[in-house]
C-alpha cells in the first residue's frame, strides 16, 4: 500500500504517517517526488491520497497529480482532506 501525500504546513504529512504507522508495508510518498513522471504507474493495490482543502477543492497540485496517476492497477482508493473545520476521509 501507498500513500501520496501533499502538505504545505505538515498537518497532511502528519495525517499520513499515522495512517501509515497503523498499516504494515504502508510507504508514504510525497506528490513533489512524482512531477518529473509524465504518467505515473501504481501498482500497489491499495492507494491513498492525504492532502489539505485549498479553496474548498482540491490543490491544483494534488489535481495534476492525480490525473497523472494511470488507475488499471488499483483495487482500491481513499483520500484523507483536511481543513481546520473538518477532516473527511472517503473510499
Ligand atoms: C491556499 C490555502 C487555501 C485554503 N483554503 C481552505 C478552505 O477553503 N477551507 C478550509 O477550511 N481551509 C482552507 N485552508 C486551510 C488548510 O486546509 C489547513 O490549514 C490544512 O490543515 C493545511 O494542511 P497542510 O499543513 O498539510 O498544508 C487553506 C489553506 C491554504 C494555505
Amino acid at each position: 500500500m501507498r500513500i501520496y501525500y501533499y502538505s504545505a504546513t505538515g498537518n497532511s504529512l502528519y495525517a499520513a504517517k499515522t495512517i501509515a504507522d497503523g498499516i504494515s508495508g504502508c510507504e508514504v510518498v510525497p506528490m513533489s517526488s512524482q512531477k518529473q513522471k509524465a504518467t505515473l504507474r501504481e501498482s500497489s493495490n491499495t492507494v491513498g491520497f492525504v492532502f489539505p482543502l485549498h479553496y474548498f477543492g482540491l490543490p491544483l497540485f494534488v489535481s495534476e497529480c492525480v490525473k497523472r496517476l494511470d488507475f488499471s492497477e488499483i483495487k482500491y482508493i481513499f483520500a484523507v482532506v483536511l481543513s481546520p473545520l473538518v477532516c473527511v476521509a472517503v473510499g
